[in-house]
């Protein structure tokens, strides 16, 4: 969270008013309320566990036969009172679902389940007048509204950022009841679309808790070492930008950030808009950054009035000077791999901690140094892991494909969600890049789009680096050019590219590229299909002779591209697909993974790690 320079006001209010506009089109969740900064920190008790569940195709419990809101949903959760009453669903008696989890892999009779499914639980509250209480979800996919004792607590749409209500208000004395509509169906004017190619995994996908905060409470915050003063070796000290908001526009309160262990103590005192900004001083020497080799996490605990929380903060540097990008100054390498949202064996949304150390393990083994969460913001864990483990990240939101560009309702969608991915991990020292699309078609409406998008992005954090995954589609006479309007917008120029799978089979060696922009370039996607176990020639399709070949003389063509500053080869592990068919092959996997779906490594795999081993 930064401060807005004058552009940024405009588009500010710009999309203040488009805002504005766009919610009256909207059911506005009367609860709804910005991220919770560091949920984690703040006291609170878990509603992961067992929901039961109601699959609704026709939406029976949404809509009355005209296909209008009806009053007498499921989300009553309506008990007959007398014998003769007429109930025609009942949660109680429904099956049970363990949460967070997709549908999809608890269910077998949902795996390619599209639609709705309306899932209860209850939980014990005690109404505290001193406190609030917003329930947080990690994420659902995709459209979710939310009740709580029959009342509307709110409404979400985007399937991979968190979000919360206040419910306070909402809550009784004892037993409450929650009951969540979920609805995966695509649709073209949806971020991402009715296309995509991975599994359409629904349902609560991610954590979902209770929250006590006090009524006034840290909405927001950053702390940041501010660029270049870090990497001045040279430079006596280091200074630290501090900011923070209020959920209220209140002033007069007390914010105090403090690092014990290096004995900084800072108070400050928000004004009237329930802001406080400053700066700390850190002697250099003092300052140990953050980097992959020692991934160093400080102990940060902030303080409002008498409330007290803790974070684990690093603080680096990254920046780019021509064609290098500079980690603390210093020109690094991104040694990388892509990798989908899916637990490491047997398929389903990743969720836990557990998903992210062995996922992120493999990489590690790989001599990754940095990894590309595709397509959409992975689970919070999965970042927080790789800060612990050295790993820096590309983060992503889902403007995938052929994006509606010219409805102002997709922009509005594609707003929210990159806006969320910041706000939940702006202060992970390992976030480096964000990035705003991935294989957008060109036209002058796409070009708009995502240049708002980035401008965007950059007024809510001008601390990182803004990306794009862009697409080369091929060559004449072996050159490779890449031209994309949207290189002015971005501080590396990252595109996909398939030599060797989707075409030009075994000319990788005779290629050339030419990037005409002078900035660190990322190859945000190279591979091809093998199925694990399947042996052969190396010119015979889907043999891991033939995926190892391709990475023999991608890795050799990558080597003479200029600029090159690193690479997220396509892909870590196998993954679900709906648009992979091929019986005995594929059969709903895609095969790009160095690793098979069980997590078995395939001949690639070596060739990759040897070549990271030179870099
Ligand atoms: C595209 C796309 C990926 C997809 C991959 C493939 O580049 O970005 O999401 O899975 O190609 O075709 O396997």
């Amino acid at each position: 969270m930064n401060k807005m320079n004058t552009n940024n006001k405009v588009i500010g209010k710009l999309s203040g008013v488009l805002l504005f506009y766009l919610f009256a089109l909207l059911p506005l969740s009367k609860a709804q309320v910005p991220l919770l900064q560091n949920v984690q920190a703040y006291e609170g008790m878990s509603l992961n566990g067992d929901w039961h569940y109601i699959v609704d195709v026709q939406e029976e419990g949404y809509y009355d036969y005209r296909m209008k809101p009806t009053r007498w949903g499921f989300f009553r959760n309506a008990k007959p009172q007398h014998p003769e009453d007429l109930i025609e669903y009942d949660f109680d008696q429904s099956p049970t679902m363990k949460i967070p989890s997709d549908w999809n892999t608890q269910d077998e009779r949902l795996f390619f389940y599209e639609g709705t499914v309306w899932f209860m639980r209850r939980f014990q509250a005690v109404p505290m007048q001193d406190y609030r209480t917003l329930l947080y979800f990690g994420a659902v996919n995709y459209d979710c509204h939310v009740w709580v004792n029959g009342k509307k607590a709110g409404h979400h749409v985007g399937g991979f950022t968190p979000f919360n209500f206040d419910i306070s208000d909402l809550l009784v004395d004892g037993e409450n009841v929650i009951i969540v509509k979920v609805d995966n169906k695509r649709h073209a004017e949806d971020v991402p679309t009715q296309i995509f190619d991975w599994w359409n995994y629904g349902g609560i996908t991610r954590d979902v808790r209770l929250v006590k905060v006090t009524p006034v409470y840290l909405e927001d915050y950053d702390l940041h070492v501010v660029g270049g003063s870090a990497a001045d070796a040279k430079g006596k000290t280091c200074t630290l930008a501090f900011s923070a908001r209020l959920n209220k526009a209140e002033a007069g309160h007390k914010v105090v950030v403090s690092i014990p262990e290096l004995k900084l103590e800072q108070p400050f005192t928000t004004g009237a808009d329930g802001t406080v900004s400053g700066t700390l001083k850190v002697s250099r020497k003092k300052l140990v950054l953050w980097s992959p080799e020692h991934p160093k996490l400080y102990d940060v605990r902030l303080s409002l009035d008498t409330s007290t929380y803790a974070d684990e903060i690093g603080f680096r540097t990254i920046e780019t000077r021509d064609k290098q990008i500079l980690l603390n100054g210093q020109p690094i390498f991104l040694k990388g791999i892509s990798i989908h949202n899916e637990k490491p064996n047997g398929g389903g949304r990743a969720n836990s901690a557990a998903d992210a150390r062995t996922l992120l393990s493999w990489a590690k083994e790989l001599g990754c140094n940095f990894v590309r969460l595709a397509h959409y913001p992975h689970h919070e864990e999965m970042v927080r892991e790789a800060e612990k483990m050295g790993i820096l990240v590309w983060s992503e939101i889902p403007v995938y494909w052929t994006i509606d560009w010219t409805n102002p309702a997709t922009y509005e969608n594609a707003r929210c969600q990159l806006r969320d991915m910041i706000a939940r991990d702006h202060n992970r020292a390992n976030v480096i890049i964000w990035s705003i699309a991935n294989e957008t078609p060109h036209s002058t409406e796409r070009d708009t789009f995502l240049g708002n998008l980035a401008q965007y992005a950059r007024s809510l954090d001008d601390t990182r680096l803004i990306s794009m995954a862009m697409e080369v589609t091929g060559a004449s006479n072996y050159v490779n050019r890449l031209n994309d309007n949207m290189n002015k917008y971005v501080d590396v120029v990252s595109f996909n590219q398939y030599v060797g799978w989707y075409r030009d089979v075994n000319d990788a060696p005779k290629m050339r590229w030419e990037i005409p922009y002078n900035k660190p370039v990322i190859i945000s996607e190279f591979g091809g299909g093998a199925k694990y176990g399947y042996h052969g020639a190396k010119n015979q399709r889907w043999t891991e002779e033939f995926q190892e070949n391709l990475y023999i003389q991608n890795t050799a063509m990558l080597d003479k591209i200029d600029g090159l500053a690193g690479t997220t080869p396509w892909i870590l592990k196998d993954f679900r697909s709906p648009r992979r068919v091929l019986p005995g092959i594929q059969d709903y996997y895609n095969r790009k993974g160095i690793f098979s779906d069980k997590g078995e490594k395939k001949k690639a795999f070596y060739v990759l790690k040897q070549w990271y081993e030179g870099k």
